[in-house]
């Protein structure tokens, strides 16, 4: 069916490209590219305008996607760019543009028209739309390619930019996306923070004029906005309900997005690099390809919208979503800075008697001449302190593993403390205004990743730890600082300075995983500063905040799993938040478990507890990584948050409930109701991860089918003496 349609998809393209390459053009072409369940139509005007006639829900017949502009009665589109798939600017465009440059000749207007389009199809289920555009005056063209995903229904957008003209042209702003979309309200779902409160949600209806998104931070881009928003179509979306478009552009560095309500009452949303002080100068023959904006769109809820992402995500970016994880011990809240090699042998120990399969050395193990024993000094001399590691990592690495443990470490690679060998040798190195005094955040500065020479002092600070620890089995490459005094002392063209900077992190990343495919590396930020899905692709892990409190956790990691996959959520049980271990563990293991904590300091109950717990992980983790993810009573709207996990093959589900209200008599009083079981079988719920000397009223001897579970739904009996409760499902 889905090969039929594609054709039949193919034969019409065909078809529209054969009469337009032929004798007259005097009909307008549509050009349909379908997923599952949704559809992006582009239409050719009679002009050779390229125009976004529609985006939603996949029609049964393909031929009558070229009538959906007929059934709209709107107001006068005064200059036929109102839905134009890449608005140019300084022609007739009034709105805000995809696109604004400067000609080599100082002409400041851009038109482009359709010069050809083509669908290929690249593997099983994917297919790439290209679209040439070129302006008639100008030898200046533009490429919008559109990547489908047929089963996820997620869309890849992106365009590439050059010209043949005499000179440099500049670019003012180029967008990686241009879509249009038609409802009677959007509502838009968006979300800010700072440290340790990232992915805070708000959402707003969206009223005429244009709501930007963005970041201007240059590195650590997300502290105060991440790239992901939601947009609901008519009345804010549910879990099950309403269409919704999930979007993020691929990007870490600067990112813009503009939703604009026009004239029309339609909704205009571009995105792409953050234009703000990067006017780009293009060289004659140069292509400029943007990053990649992608979207999802599900006409069934918030909750499909995110499950089709995290599908997409494990099965084409994020870097080994099918695979394992390590779970780990982590001494940054254990120990800080304050740590020895006698020491961390103990933590070795500690990580075996804990289970867990990595110990994961933090901050603190370098510099010499300024020993890295505060936040103040060392960042930049990745040489092992002598005072604190005379042995060095190999020592530990081998000491772990003859406790039967891996060995990780951190590393901050992109980033400099003015007190280090390293700023002194290098100034040249270090984004800073040249004549104006020098600002700080968390005590450091960024280096110049523009510079080649950067670039490969940051690869070499990587490849020296695995070349001399070829053991070393884990990383976690930290970020901490934003871009102030944005400043190259490599660079010609100032306003290139937070492109390149990406540009030449993703450099680094590339020859990283060239050498060193499958290493599984966190993309840690302080919390959730930089995870994208660029990024991702070099990644196996994120860490969502440096909050660890379980309570902030649940609401924290909530919002981040309508974008991205369990599999990639580093959380940590840790001393923050007044929650009993077994809370804290129980949502750490909503992801990817990890631990940091003094394991000496624990009582021999919260002792057992956790090593129990390990083990029960290793039984529930690949249903939490490789499954599916139901978001079942949400915590801010309910006084339980309850959060599902079952397997592809709906043999198995986890379920994970907690109170989020301590308010009296707050509890699961009714039932929740399940999701994605299969409703013919029989499933036997027990509770799990108890904490020595409790027992459960949910002791496995209750069963029912998935029907039941789905339509009535089972009672946790989360109250006060039962603030967080696992069970387990298995079908019969
Ligand atoms: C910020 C990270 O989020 C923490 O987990 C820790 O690694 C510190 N940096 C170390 O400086």
């Amino acid at each position: 069916m889905q090969k039929k349609r594609v054709r039949l998809t193919l034969l019409i393209n065909l078809f529209v490209y054969c009469c337009f390459s032929g004798i007259a053009y005097s009909q307008t072409q549509t050009i349909p590219l379908e997923t599952k369940h949704h559809a992006l139509v582009l239409q050719v005007s009679d002009q050779q305008d390229v125009r976004i006639s529609y985006l939603g829900r996949r029609l049964n017949r393909v031929a009558e996607y070229k009538s959906i502009p007929d059934t709209y009665k709107q107001s006068t589109d005064y200059t036929g760019l109102l839905n134009s798939a890449y608005t140019p600017s300084g022609s007739r465009n009034l709105m805000e543009p995809a696109i604004s440059v400067t000609h080599a000749d100082g002409n400041q207007s851009l038109d482009l028209r359709y010069v050809s389009h083509e669908i290929q199809q690249l593997e099983d289920g994917i297919s790439l739309l290209k679209i040439a555009l070129k302006d008639p005056v100008y030898p200046f063209e533009v490429t919008l390619f559109y990547k489908a995903y047929f089963k996820d229904d997620v869309v890849e957008q992106w365009s590439e930019i050059k010209h043949d003209e005499r000179g440099a042209v500049t670019l003012h702003k180029f967008a990686s996306a241009n879509l249009h979309l038609k409802a009677s309200a959007y509502w838009l779902r968006q979300y800010y923070g700072d440290w340790a409160r990232e992915m805070q949600p708000e959402e707003e209806k969206l009223t005429h004029g244009i709501k930007v998104l963005d970041s201007k931070l240059g590195t650590r881009a997300n502290l105060f906005q991440p790239p992901v928003f939601m947009v609901s179509l008519d009345r804010p979306a549910t879990e099950h309900e309403g269409e919704v478009l999930l979007g993020s552009l691929q990007w870490s560095g600067n990112f813009r997005t503009d939703l604009e309500l026009d004239p029309q009452n339609n909704l205009r949303i571009i995105s792409g690099i953050n234009n703000y002080a990067s006017d780009y100068s293009l060289e004659k023959g140069e292509v400029f390809t943007t990053p990649v904006f992608m979207y999802t769109f599900s006409a069934q809820g918030k909750g499909l919208a995110s499950r089709n992402l995290h599908n997409w995500a494990r099965d084409y970016k994020l870097l080994d979503g099918h695979g394992q994880r390590l779970t780990l011990l982590n001494n940054w809240e254990a120990t800080y800075f304050d740590f020895n090699e006698e020491k961390l042998k103990a933590l070795l120990k500690d990580t075996k008697k804990l289970g867990v399969d990595l110990f994961l050395l933090d901050d603190g193990w370098f510099a010499n001449k300024y020993p890295r024993n505060g936040d103040t000094a060392g960042l930049g001399d990745w040489e092992e302190n002598r005072s604190k590691l005379p042995n060095g990592i190999g020592t530990l690495v081998k000491e772990a593993s003859a406790n039967g443990v891996k060995f990780g470490i951190w590393i901050e690679p992109e980033m400099v403390n003015p007190k280090s060998e390293l700023y002194e040798t290098h100034p040249d190195w270090v984004i800073k205004q040249p004549k104006r005094d020098e600002y700080y955040f968390r005590n450091q500065l960024v280096l110049d990743l523009s510079n080649p020479d950067v670039q490969d002092f940051v690869f070499g600070v990587v490849d020296d730890l695995f070349t001399e620890n070829p053991d070393l089995a884990y990383i976690k490459w930290d970020c901490n600082a934003v871009i102030y005094n944005a400043y190259s002392a490599h660079l010609d063209n100032q306003s290139h300075l937070y492109i390149e900077y990406v540009r030449g992190l993703y450099k680094v990343l590339e020859r990283v995983r060239a050498k060193y495919p499958t290493v599984p590396m966190m993309l840690c930020s302080g919390g959730g500063g930089r995870v994208d899905y660029a990024a991702l692709q070099y990644f196996t892990e994120y860490w969502p905040s440096d909050n660890t409190d379980p309570m902030e956790r649940i609401f924290i990691q909530w919002e981040n799993s309508y974008f991205y996959p369990a599999i990639a959520s580093a959380n940590h049980v840790t001393d923050w938040g007044k929650q009993p271990i077994k809370f804290r563990t129980d949502v750490a293991m909503m992801g990817k478990l990890g631990f940091d904590i003094v394991i000496d300091h624990l009582n021999d109950n919260d002792l057992a507890f956790c090593q129990q717990a390990v083990k029960t992980y290793n039984g529930i983790k690949g249903t939490i990584w490789h499954g599916d993810q139901y978001r079942l009573t949400h915590p801010r709207e309910n006084s339980v948050a309850s959060m599902l996990f079952v397997d592809k093959a709906k043999e198995k589900g986890v379920l994970f409930n907690y109170l989020v209200n301590n308010r009296y008599d707050e509890g699961s009083h009714l039932p929740i109701k399940l999701d994605g079981l299969d409703p013919e079988r029989n499933y036997r719920i027990s509770e799990i991860n108890l904490y020595p000397g409790t027992s459960s009223p949910i002791a496995g001897e209750q069963v029912y089918s998935g029907d039941f579970l789905m339509k009535i739904g089972f009672n946790p009996q989360v109250r006060k003496a039962r603030e967080s409760v696992i069970l387990q499902l298995e079908a019969e």
